[in-house]
């Protein structure tokens, strides 16, 4: 039988690179977008991927988000923790709604798609949630301080969680990725952008499928052995 994936955030950006990446696996997957519902449809008709929506900063959601996946395609495998949005500003200019919807969403989103997740492949004796970090939350972002918290404490969650889940087989594993081309890496000012690529010892900005193969490696059956690490994927910007 074919293991059923959640990519959260799964039609667009990194999220579509990973969710095209575990079906080539033959995975089953289900990708999970919040917003636009005219572009999902598009990317399901595109990919024959199934989209499902909810908002994954809503714990209530998540659960009869998983639980709708589950009825349709099957008891759920794999988690990939992929959503994520930013709000940047100087701490003096940030609003508490800017702190606390990114801690909502890209923090709070982990926790609540583990707690409708991880109990079942506990009991299945199998499982793979892979959350995407940042190198932001490893080495700080000036104008960052909500989405580096959120990123840097989606590394502790890794490394907690991978030693609850160790012993039932649930590996839990994290993504650090450096700037990737996507629309979220597009809306920073381009000045400041070509100092931060001119900082990137490759030489350019990382593509989406190069964050989906590191994913892919992590849900394998051969990446057993692997749980509570952090994959840096960052053209050698941050060697943590
Ligand atoms: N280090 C030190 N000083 C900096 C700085 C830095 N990295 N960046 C800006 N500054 C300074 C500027 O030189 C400027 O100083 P002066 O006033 O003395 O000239 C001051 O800070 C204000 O800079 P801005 O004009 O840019 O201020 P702003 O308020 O218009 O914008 C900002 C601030 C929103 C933080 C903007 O600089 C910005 O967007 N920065 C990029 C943040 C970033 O990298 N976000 C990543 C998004 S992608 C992502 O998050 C994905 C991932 O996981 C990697």
């Amino acid at each position: 039988m074919s293991k059923v994936a959640v990519v959260t955030g799964g039609t667009r950006g990194i999220g579509e690179a990973i969710s095209l990446a575990l079906k080539d696996m033959g995975i089953l997957v289900a990708a999970n977008y919040a917003g636009n519902e005219e572009k999902a449809r598009q990317f399901s008709e595109r990919t024959g991927i199934k989209s499902f929506k909810w908002d994954v900063g809503d714990h209530e959601a998540c659960i009869d988000g998983c639980a709708a996946v589950a009825e349709d395609l099957g008891p759920i495998d794999i988690v990939i923790n992929n959503a994520g949005i930013t709000r940047d500003g100087v701490l003096a200019k940030m609003s508490f709604e800017d702190w606390n919807e990114v801690m909502r969403i890209n923090l709070g989103g982990c926790f609540n798609m583990a707690k409708a997740t991880f109990n079942g492949m506990r009991e299945r004796g199998w499982g793979r949630i892979v959350n995407i970090g940042s190198i932001n939350g490893q080495a700080g972002q000036y104008g960052q301080v909500n989405y580096a918290a959120a990123k840097s404490g989606i590394h502790g969650f890794t490394k907690a969680l991978a030693q609850e889940g160790a012993k039932y087989g649930v590996t839990v594993n994290a993504i650090a990725p450096g700037y990737i081309d996507t629309d979220m890496v597009a809306a920073v000012p381009p000045p400041v952008l070509e100092k931060i690529v001119a900082k990137i010892p490759v030489g350019r900005l990382g593509q989406a499928e190069e964050i989906a193969r590191g994913v892919a490696f992590l849900c394998g059956e051969e990446a057993g052995f692997v749980t509570g690490s952090t994959l840096s994927i960052n053209g050698g910007q941050h060697m943590y």
